[in-house]
């Protein structure tokens, strides 16, 4: 089973961000989460028997912002309360301007062994507009400086921003290229409702269009590939054996518990000691607030409020595996999709040791082949 652990404070936040993230909380909320966040570890250790687990995820939010003891005191807790295995991969997302020599110490300490930094962009117009709080400078030199400390090191990029265009996009690979042994390259979503959404409605800010962005990921992907890293799933890049365990897991039907203010879990046999009929998926509260009084008053794991909880019938377990084995180089077990693709469509999908994927062109208009196969 997989852990994902929600930090969900920042400094301040982006103009495009939708994730559960909080700007500049007080002490008082961040040490009540931390010590909500310790009881919940302790009440699923005690619910999953001490499950073996294989990857952690500290996600957020930005981890990095909070004091790295505070770190170190989250990993000795859940290993206290689970079997980390010990070839565990244990990634940590970091803002790079929170990344210090000392945090980065403290992490491996730890036994964080995977760090993911969010660049975003190397132009310092793109940081700006879109609200980052470093510049291309830093990013290139706090990735440079966590690649001194750990051997796998991912950043996150985003095209589609205002300034990109097929010139700066190809500057900023190829510069992070020899940096990095992972790279998630992610077009820009507009968030319903967040500023840089405001700003674009609103004629304030011009962005490229969705055939322009299509264009950059293209070109991300070309270079990316030509230097030695596979696209192993959509929206992921990585040199060999330096795919993020963690997040293949999602797309592979890997169990994994979401730990913090609205992490999702997905459990297929046995929640707790109660035997499942069908797998679950559900979520905690996303106010941290709720969150927090939901895990003190819980005198069991199963007790903490769920949110979205759904029990999968059939149709959704089909429809969950093809959407996301989609995503993946390796793709669905052929006999899962057997039937289920159209003659016409046949052309976008390649066959491989009982493994049905997307080719290139496939991969560029996965949506409209989704709509096609999945059962509706
Ligand atoms: C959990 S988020 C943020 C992690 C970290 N706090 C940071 O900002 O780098 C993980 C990644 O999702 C991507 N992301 C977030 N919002 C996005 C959006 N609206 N469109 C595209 N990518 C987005 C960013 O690349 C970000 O680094
Ligand atoms: S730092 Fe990361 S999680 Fe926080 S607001 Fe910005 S993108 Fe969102």
């Amino acid at each position: 089973m997989e852990i994902y652990i929600h930090l969900p404070f920042c400094k301040s936040k982006c103009a495009y961000c939708d994730f559960n993230s909080l700007p500049d909380c007080d002490e008082g909320t961040v040490f009540s989460y931390l010590s909500a966040l310790n009881r919940e570890i302790r009440l699923a250790g005690e619910a999953y028997g001490k499950a073996e687990i294989p990857t952690v995820y500290i996600g957020g939010g930005t981890p990095s912002l909070l004091d790295s003891g505070r770190i170190k005191s989250i990993m000795r807790v859940l290993r206290e309360h689970f079997y980390v295995d010990e070839n565990a991969e244990i990634s940590i997302e970091c803002n790079p301007e929170s990344i210090t020599e000392e945090k980065l110490a403290d992490y491996k300490e730890a036994g964080i062994n995977r760090i993911s930094i969010g660049a975003q962009s190397l132009d310092d117009r793109n940081l700006k507009s879109i609200g980052r709080l470093h510049d291309s400078k830093t990013a290139i030199s706090k990735i440079r400086l966590a690649g001194q400390y750990f051997d796998s090191v991912s950043c996150d990029v985003i095209v589609g921003l205002p300034y990109d265009d097929e010139g700066t996009v190809k500057e900023e690979i190829e510069t992070l290229i020899p940096l990095v042994t992972h790279m998630s390259v992610y077009a820009l979503t507009l968030e319903e409702g967040t500023p840089l959404a405001l700003r674009a409605q609103e004629g304030k800010v011009l962005l490229p269009s969705d055939d322009e962005t299509e264009d950059y990921l293209e070109i991300a992907q070309d270079i990316l590939e030509k230097r030695g890293f596979f696209r192993y799933e959509v929206s992921n890049f990585a040199e060999e054996g330096k795919e993020c365990r963690h997040n293949l897991g999602y797309w592979t039907d890997e169990e994994y518990l979401g730990l913090g203010a609205g992490a999702h879990s997905y459990i297929k046999t046995s929640d707790g000691k109660k035997a499942l009929a069908a797998p679950i998926r559900f979520a905690h509260p996303k106010d941290i607030h709720a969150y927090i009084a939901g895990v003190n008053c819980a005198e069991a794991f199963d007790i903490i409020p769920r949110a979205e909880m759904r029990v999968l019938d059939e149709k959704d377990i089909f429809n969950e595996s093809v959407m996301l084995g989609l995503r993946t180089a390796k793709g669905v077990k052929s006999d899962i999709l057997n039937g289920c693709i159209p003659n016409e469509l046949k052309g976008f999908f390649k066959e491989e040791g009982g493994y049905t994927s997307l080719t290139r062109s496939g991969a560029a208009v996965m949506n409209s082949l989704l709509v096609r196969i999945l059962r509706l």
